[in-house]
């Protein structure tokens, strides 16, 4: 890593691209092929000195941790889930907008068992009820959470809320707020040190493209 290497910026398919190019382009950064069609991983933009990498969701914390990409683009679930190490979180990007909920069917109620939780993080799960001093058996699955209450797999899921479209349509309802969730712009630590002038511009110039919160 040295002062003149170009920035990477990491990205996922989907809604945190569709909502990160906008803003990119406000500050000067447009892709020179479209990283929603190309079947390319790696894209230079109009700036010389930017590229963009397109990743899983999930996997955005891991390439900003290890330096593999200087920034990146998370929702503040993967981040919470990953736990922040090696990162800098510098800017709420206010984008792709959500809640992480405790949910389920509103007549269910559970047995004297240990209540079982299904969802994709673990961890979040793991740290919510351990405060709560509710003792639970995490169930981990990849997606279709709101599927798990209605087969008998989980009492409740740990999931992502925005309309409630999701919820309503499989007889769900949202039970308590774990967090308020809008994807962050993260920085690699030693990246910060080593191209400080670079990153500190790209985020000036992102922070007036931002909408402020509701
Ligand atoms: P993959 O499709 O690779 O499994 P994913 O489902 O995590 O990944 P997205 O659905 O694009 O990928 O979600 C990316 C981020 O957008 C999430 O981490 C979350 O912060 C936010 N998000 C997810 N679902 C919604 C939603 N329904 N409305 C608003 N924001 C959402
Ligand atoms: C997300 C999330 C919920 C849904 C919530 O799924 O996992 O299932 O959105 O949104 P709603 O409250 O507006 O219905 P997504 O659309 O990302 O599909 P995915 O299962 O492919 O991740
Ligand atoms: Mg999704």
């Amino acid at each position: 890593m040295s002062a003149n290497q170009a920035l990477t910026i990491a990205l996922s398919k989907g809604r945190i691209l569709e909502e990160t190019l906008p803003l990119l382009e406000r500050a000067g950064v447009v892709p020179l092929e479209d990283p929603a069609k190309t079947r390319k991983l790696i894209i230079e933009t109009s700036r010389p000195d930017v590229n963009i990498v397109v990743v899983r969701a999930t996997d955005v914390p891991t390439y900003v941790q290890h330096g593999a990409a200087a920034l990146g683009v998370a929702g503040k679930d993967v981040l919470m889930e990953h736990g922040g190490a090696g990162l800098y979180e510098p800017l709420d990007l206010g984008i792709a907008r959500c809640r992480l909920m405790l949910a389920g069917r509103p007549e269910h109620r559970p047995g004297e068992e240990r209540l079982r939780i299904a969802t994709k993080f673990v961890n979040i799960a793991q740290r919510y009820f351990a405060a709560q001093g509710r003792q639970v058996e995490i169930i981990k699955l990849y997606g279709s959470m709101e599927l798990a209450p209605l087969v008998g797999l989980a009492d409740y899921i740990v999931d992502l809320v925005d309309t409630g479209n999701t919820l309503k349509a499989n007889g769900l309802a949202p039970l308590e707020l774990i967090a308020h969730i809008s994807s962050r712009l993260v920085v690699n630590k030693a990246a910060m040190k080593m191209q400080h002038a670079r990153i500190q511009q790209l985020i000036k110039a992102l922070r007036p493209a931002v909408a402020p919160a509701p």
